[in-house]
């Protein structure tokens, strides 16, 4: 055993805010592990700590300048505490480097994309030099993506686990790519490892994180692909429940559709982003698949697995879009119906192809056209929640309801998250829930006992 790198008499109080996508949730549970090592434990109020990490996204303007916003208000925290120190990690701290540092003189390290398994050793050097630096990778001093870290018991039921970074295919709108680098997969035997740890610390839901995880094990030495992965865990785990996320329509395979119907564990619910409903839009973004491949799929998904929810997100305003191209993506949210969709403005991103486009769409149109989309979106989503209702619905547990007192919460293998009266105790348990109520957010229930 190696000795903690910082000595200090109290245990030092690490104060984590992460903004983005699950996979920045996995990565701030990944450096919560590095610095508990290092004894930082984590504290829930800000003003008390006395290190800040800071994980960042960059996906649209607006996620941007919320990092900008809370990184301006730490200023006085800095100021009334000068031993305080802050890191910044994520895709903003991969987006701007050593600008981050110019702009705001009271960071003490900004760590890349892909050094953040090695802020233990990045936060060390801070420590014995006193200087401030950006790490963004390839410096020499970062250890290999994946580090395997010790696993900490996890709060939860469900946990995250990365099983692929990065992102090839460079979607006109997209930072993802500049920011998380290209694609590459992590071993499954490593993958497995973390499960089966997962699962002695409590989880029984596990969510698999990737940008295109149906491009999973491309490059790897073993031959294996997404399916194959999936098929691996549900014979080598024991963990109850499996969820994925993100799948790109072009790499969706009948192989995968199948495992919606073969694996128990496999949640029935799909998050498969469609991003527009026009033909000549989609090639503009560059998706590589066509409104009706799309919808084909869907119908072929369905046949094979009918209980199968689907959920997306959808793109208005992209440069060129006519109210033609707009009506198209109504029309396909009318035909497909999904379970819940998200929906965003398009935001133009630096360096991607289509901030260089010319034809922009007025902020005004786009703005009437979100409005328009997620009105009718939210009478769908509300219609196919009230057709849960009698519906007898196996839910795991996840703990009290936040939003019902005295109720307990957990999700359905479809995703519909449902309260009802319930102990406490059975968090992690999986219940046969009758579905009494349905709401736009929730589902009602109570346990049944048939
Ligand atoms: N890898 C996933 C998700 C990437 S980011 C995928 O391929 O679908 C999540 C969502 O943010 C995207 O699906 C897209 O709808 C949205 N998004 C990405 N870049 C955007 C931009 N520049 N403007 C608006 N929305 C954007
Ligand atoms: Fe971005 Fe497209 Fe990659 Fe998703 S698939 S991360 S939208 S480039
Ligand atoms: Fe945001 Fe980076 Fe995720 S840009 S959406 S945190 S990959």
């Amino acid at each position: 055993m190696s000795e903690p790198l910082l000595h200090s008499c109290a245990p030092r109080r690490l104060y984590v805010q992460t903004f983005g996508c699950q996979m920045n949730e996995y990565d701030s549970l990944q450096v919560q592990r590095q610095l508990a090592a290092l004894g930082y434990q984590p504290v829930e109020e800000m003003n008390r700590a006395d290190l800040i990490f800071l994980n960042t996204c960059s996906v649209r303007g607006k996620a941007e300048q919320k990092v900008h916003s809370f990184l301006g208000r730490l200023r006085r925290l800095k100021e009334a505490n000068p031993a305080l120190r802050i890191i910044v990690g994520g895709c903003v701290a991969q987006q701007l480097g050593q600008k981050l540092l110019d702009r705001f003189e009271y960071l003490d390290l900004v760590v890349g994309t892909r050094a953040v398994n090695s802020i233990g050793q990045l936060l060390q050097q801070v420590e014995e030099s006193g200087r401030r630096g950006a790490f963004l990778h390839d410096d020499g001093n970062c250890g290999p993506v994946f580090q395997p870290q010790e696993i900490l018991p996890q709060p939860g039921i469900t946990a995250p686990v990365t099983i692929m970074q990065g992102c090839n295919n460079h979607c006109a709108y997209c930072i993802v790519p500049a920011v998380r680098g290209a694609e590459r997969s992590r071993r499954p035997g490593e993958i497995l490892e973390e499960i089966r740890l997962l699962e002695l610390s409590g989880v029984r839901e596990v969510l698999l994180l990737g940008q295109n995880v149906n491009s999973y094990g491309r490059g790897l030495e073993e031959p294996i692909d997404f399916a194959g992965l999936l098929r691996r865990i549900v014979a080598e785990t024991r963990v109850a429940r499996i969820r994925f996320t993100t799948s790109h329509p072009k790499d969706l395979t009948e192989d995968l559709m199948n495992c919606f119907a073969e694996l128990g564990p496999l949640c029935k619910h799909l998050h498969l982003p469609v991003q527009a409903g026009s033909d000549t839009i989609l090639a503009r973004m560059n998706r590589r698949y066509t409104a009706g491949e799309y919808r084909e799929k869907v119908a072929r998904l369905r046949r094979i697995c009918p209980q199968i929810a689907l959920t997306s997100d959808i793109i208005v305003g992209f440069p060129g879009e006519t109210e033609e191209d707009f009506g198209k993506t109504m029309e396909l949210i009318e035909d497909i119906r999904f379970d819940n969709l998200f929906s965003f403005r398009y935001s133009d991103r630096p360096n991607t192809r289509a901030s260089g486009f010319a034809d922009k769409v007025d902020g005004q149109a786009a703005a009437r056209r979100l409005v328009e989309l997620q009105g009718r979106q939210a009478a769908i989503t509300l219609e196919k929640n009230l057709a849960e209702t009698g519906s007898l619905r196996e839910v795991l547990v996840e703990g009290p309801s936040k939003a019902s007192h005295g109720q307990i919460t957990g999700r359905t293998s479809q995703n519909r998250i449902v309260n009802f009266e319930g102990p406490v105790s059975a968090t992690g348990k999986i219940l046969p829930v009758r579905i009494v109520a349905a709401y736009l957010h929730s589902l009602k229930g109570t346990v049944s006992s048939e």
